[in-house]
């Protein structure tokens, strides 16, 4: 299933826009050109605690998400269907890259990386069942991911426009590896402590569990996510723009 998600950009609606001056800039003939744009992008995101409207990029902290549903993967112990709306995600911008591949004869990047911690706070609406026990709620809830492993591929296609050619991005392959999951969900059951008590803990009990039920669709959604943000950005800044 493909997930539904939404992601609250602000857009000047201009073409072929410069890079605000801050932005590091590379050259496709540097022989360093990978780490080049590896120090480049963790720069520009360090920077995302504002958004750049005129390049498409919303701020980064937190970034806002309007909606992620995640279907119950078909685990059958844990299976929870994840609605999630009017999101703030924190800890994205502070991602550090280990590996930055851009391929432009294949028209490819290879991206890994690691993110801290990221902090999800939005409204759920949670249905479904853990260690066969009925779960059904709705309300705020915090999940907390630590030591987050990423990795992304993003093929591109070349697109001429004005005399200028800009990227579209697809992201695949996209990849989530948490190593510390803790999830709070506030109100479940209509607000029945006990029980919304109990299930939490049992959620955290079997963070591992809980976490693999979903993490695919994480994955395609948060991807989807990133590609929108991405395209939203090279729809903007050509290529010739955005590398000498
Ligand atoms: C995605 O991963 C698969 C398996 O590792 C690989 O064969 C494929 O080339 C990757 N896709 C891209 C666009 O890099």
């Amino acid at each position: 299933m493909k997930p539904a998600v939404g992601v609250l950009l602000l857009v000047a609606s201009i073409h072929a826009a410069k890079l605000p001056p801050s932005f590091k800039k590379c050259n496709r003939k540097d022989p360093n050109l990978n780490q080049c744009i590896l120090k480049a992008s963790e720069d520009g995101l360090r920077q995302l605690t504002k958004p750049f409207p005129s390049i498409g990029l919303p701020n980064f902290d937190p970034l806002e998400v309007t909606e992620l549903t995640i279907g119950a993967g078909s685990d059958a112990v844990v299976n929870l269907e994840q609605k999630f709306k009017d999101c703030k995600l924190y800890g994205i911008d502070k991602t550090t890259f280990s590996k930055f591949e851009a391929d432009f004869p294949n028209k490819n990047f290879k991206i890994v990386g690691v993110i801290p911690e990221i902090k999800m706070l939005c409204q759920y609406e949670l249905s479904g069942k853990v260690l066969l026990l009925p779960v059904v709620g709705q309300g705020p809830s915090t999940i907390i991911l630590k030591s987050v492993k990423v990795a992304l591929d993003a093929p591109f296609e070349e697109i001429p426009k004005d005399g200028k050619t800009y990227f579209k991005f697809s992201v695949t392959n996209f990849s989530l590896d948490p190593e510390v999951i803790s999830f709070d969900f506030e109100n479940l059951f209509n607000g029945d402590k006990t029980l919304g008590d109990n299930i939490n803990k049992v959620l955290n009990d079997n963070n591992k569990e809980v976490f693999a039920d979903v993490k695919d669709g994480y994955e395609k959604g948060i991807g989807l996510i990133l590609e929108k943000i991405l395209n939203s950005m090279f729809t903007k800044v050509s290529i010739e723009e955005a590398y000498d």
